[in-house]
């Protein structure tokens, strides 16, 4: 578990003890839910700060958001030529990130609904969700590595979900989502591992959310108690504790919204 007493609180993975240095920040999938919620959170922190966000619906409320540290680039996380270029938007810019959250995923939309059984199972769907889910976090770790590469504290945070824990599968169904998400883990472990020799300060973790208030999450919260559901700011507030509660020896790992380490 994270220990959240004794952390630094570096969120946003400052350089230690130089407060006054601007840190630069990117969000992934920040056009609505979890990856909007960092962005509008961190706005409200009075640290110098440069942000940039993605998103794909130019009608998001992202690109109304006006403030000068923020940035906001069009991306498709299954483009890796448009992961590329934001990239190199990016390093035109800054020499450094401090902190990459990537908050991209899909669990339904007009086309797919998540699995209940093994008669549901199409190749195109659990293509997609890999697509989405899986690929997509890992490309953006190979693009994004060259400004993860400097001395100081640095993350790299992929959102997965505990369903796509194989040791904690107890109810079935979600064949897609859970593989996918399980399939991310392997990815940023693998990520993690390598990152250690080529960005030996960059933290890589997995972090699952908990339940949030979502579009993603509104078809399936009825069966959801009230206080398991989060609200989106609660959901970042959690979230920027257990990155601010980070060591160098949690890279690897796979974090709850809470701190607890999560089964593989
Ligand atoms: N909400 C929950 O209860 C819950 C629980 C466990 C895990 N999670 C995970 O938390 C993360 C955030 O989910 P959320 O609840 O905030 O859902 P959300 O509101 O649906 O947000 C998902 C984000 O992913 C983006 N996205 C989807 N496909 C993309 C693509 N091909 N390229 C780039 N961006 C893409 C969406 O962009 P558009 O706005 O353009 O669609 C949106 O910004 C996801 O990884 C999800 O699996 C959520």
């Amino acid at each position: 578990m994270i220990d959240r007493v004794n952390s630094p609180p570096e969120p946003y993975g400052n350089p230690v003890g130089n407060s006054a240095v601007e840190t630069a920040t990117l969000i992934v999938g920040a056009g609505q839910g979890i990856g909007l919620g960092f962005v509008q959170q961190m706005l409200k922190d009075d640290r110098p700060q440069r942000i940039y966000a993605t998103y794909r619906n130019p009608q998001s409320e992202l690109v109304t958001l006006d403030d000068s540290r923020l940035q906001c680039l069009p991306m498709d996380i299954t483009e890796e030529a448009q992961i590329a270029a934001v990239i190199e938007k990016i390093r035109s810019e800054v020499k450094a990130l401090h902190t990459v959250i990537n908050c991209v995923g899909v669990l339904h939309d007009g086309t797919m609904q998540p699995e209940k059984s093994l008669r549901q199972i199409n190749t195109e769907q659990l293509l997609r969700y890999f697509q989405v889910n899986s690929i997509g976090a890992v490309l953006l770790a190979k693009q994004v590595q060259p400004l993860l590469k400097h001395g100081d504290r640095a993350i790299l945070a992929t959102i997965s979900a505990k369903v796509g824990s194989i040791g904690d599968n107890q109810l079935g169904g979600w064949y897609g989502y859970r593989a996918s998400k399980a399939a991310l883990n392997m990815l940023m472990k693998t990520t993690a591992l390598e990152y250690k020799r080529t960005c030996p300060r960059a933290i890589v973790v997995n972090l699952h959310p908990g339940t949030t208030d979502t579009q993603l999450s509104q078809p399936f919260q009825r069966n959801v108690p009230p206080e398991k559901l989060f609200s989106v700011d609660r959901t970042v507030q959690q979230l920027l504790g257990v990155i601010a509660g980070l060591q160098e020896s949690d890279s690897g790992e796979f974090f709850s919204w809470n701190g607890d380490r999560l089964p593989w």
